[in-house]
């Protein structure tokens, strides 16, 4: 019987908990109120019903704090087999927890590095791995001379942003200075728990241009490989918006082993050597080029979406590879499609009150699964970030494209009984597919 320490968990890795308490190991969970707000409280109570104990503290970046706590229960050195977190905001900190209690961790330094997305493409550059140019700013002007030398259009966003925090993609010297004149506000209204994460350095990018994927990469025992690439939902108005995604990706066999070649080329030159690593890809002319590597799992949908497609569960390889197992040998073998889209409010909006109080179950026939949180009479704010979203659709068949078409069909058919316009897909991800007239097959 080994002992894993989580700190934190995402609604959906709650899995890994699980799937480590049937193996029959100890399961330590480490939790802070700070992050309450991205996991639900019914996921919440599960991790903690399923955990040997639960350990609260008000913070849990502070590795000192982390280790007395596990002290006062007679977890010390030597004690614990492996630490994770399947929670982007917390993964430097199992990083690090592990290092001191000599545990399996994902190597600190190179978390580090991947988190620090200045830091990322220094290394991409040293190590010859294609990148996008990029330099890091502290001020307003620093940053329109970075985009003079850069070109226009560009990215700007926090070093070691998440959830879409204060990106924007400008294409002029105005549209800079839009950014830092509200970047502002939107740091006094962030949650706590992101608002700690960030600094005043903004990385100034390269705009890459084409369609964006996403790449899970397994690391362990020395072995790195990609286990599935998907196809990416950006939003058509705001291309910053993430808005779910599509498996498999759709790309034709040999880009799609040419992309999972490229993020392992990421991940090793990071040295990202244990755990699952989310990077996300853009398709350029010029060939495929990173926008960030997340030194964790894939948040969001995407696992289940994963497990519909392939019947192997992330979250389970997660545990097996922290617990020592090589990474698998191979990319997960996909037997079905799925997509699924986030539904957020394109401007701030008020669901109507005259709606039935189960209003989305009339949708459900015509999906696999989905939520919604989006009660009548609810007040939605317009999609900033992943933190917006209200609901999620998703259907499951044979064929991604289909799969993709009927999912916006529904995303289409939700926004017109709400009233109110949700944040579109941009039209190359089903959408435009979806208003074209069927091709025959349904
Ligand atoms: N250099 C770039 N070129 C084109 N698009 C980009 C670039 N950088 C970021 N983006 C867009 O902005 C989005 C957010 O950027 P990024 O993924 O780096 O930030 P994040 O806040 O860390 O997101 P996450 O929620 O995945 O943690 C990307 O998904 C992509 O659509
Ligand atoms: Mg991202």
């Amino acid at each position: 019987m080994a002992h894993l320490v989580f700190i934190e968990t995402t609604a959906l890795g709650v899995q890994s908990i699980a799937y480590a308490k049937r193996l029959g190991h100890e399961v330590t969970l480490l939790r802070s109120p700070l992050y309450d707000f991205i996991t639900p409280p019914a996921e919440r109570a599960r991790a903690e019903v399923l955990a040997d104990r639960t350990l609260h503290s008000a913070d849990l970046q502070e590795v000192g704090l982390l280790t007395g706590l596990l002290g006062e229960h007679g977890i010390g050195v030597g004690d614990v087999d492996a630490v994770l977190s399947t929670l982007s905001l917390c993964v430097l900190s199992a990083s690090r927890l592990a290092e001191r209690l000599g545990a399996h961790g994902t190597p600190y330094e190179a978390a580090a590095a991947a988190r620090d997305k200045g830091r990322c493409r220094e290394i991409l550059r040293e190590t010859g791995v294609p990148s996008l140019g990029f330099a890091v700013v502290t001020t307003p002007q620093q940053a329109l001379a970075a985009a003079a030398d850069i070109g226009y259009p560009v990215v700007i966003k926090p070093v070691s942003g998440v959830g879409k925090a204060v990106t924007s993609i400008v294409k002029d010297p105005d549209g800079l200075r839009a950014h830092f004149a509200s970047s502002a506000e939107e740091l006094r209204t962030m949650q706590p728990g992101i608002a700690a994460e960030l600094d005043e350095r903004y990385i100034v990018e390269e705009l890459a241009v084409g369609e964006l994927y996403s790449v899970e990469v397994a690391a362990g025992s020395e072995r790195f490989t990609p286990l599935v690439a998907v196809g990416r939902k950006m939003g058509r108005d705001n291309p910053v918006l993430e808005l779910g995604c599509t498996v498999p990706s759709g790309l034709p066999a040999d880009e799609e082993a040419e992309l999972g070649r490229y993020a392992v080329r990421v991940c090793e030159a990071l040295g990202l050597t244990l755990g699952i690593f989310h990077v996300e890809v853009m398709q350029t002319v010029l060939g495929f080029r990173l926008v960030e590597v997340n030194p964790r799992i894939s948040g969001g949908s995407l696992p289940d979406s994963v497990r519909m497609a392939t019947d192997h569960n992330v979250f389970e390889i997660l545990v097996d590879l922290f617990l020592g197992a090589p990474a698998p040998a191979r990319p997960l073998p996909w037997h079905r499609a799925a997509s699924h889209t986030f539904l957020a409010a394109a401007r701030d909006s008020v669901v109507p009150r005259d709606l039935p109080a189960d209003w989305f179950e009339e949708f459900r026939p015509r999906l696999h699964s989905g939520w919604n949180r989006a009660e009548p009479g609810a007040r939605l704010r317009s999609m900033k970030g992943n933190f917006d979203t209200f609901g999620m659709i998703r259907v499951v068949g044979d064929d991604a494209d289909r799969a993709a078409r009927e999912v916006a069909a529904v995303r289409r058919d939700i926004e017109e009984r709400l009233g109110f316009a949700l944040t579109a897909v941009a039209e190359s991800r089903g959408e435009q597919a979806a208003a074209a007239p069927a091709r025959g097959d349904g």
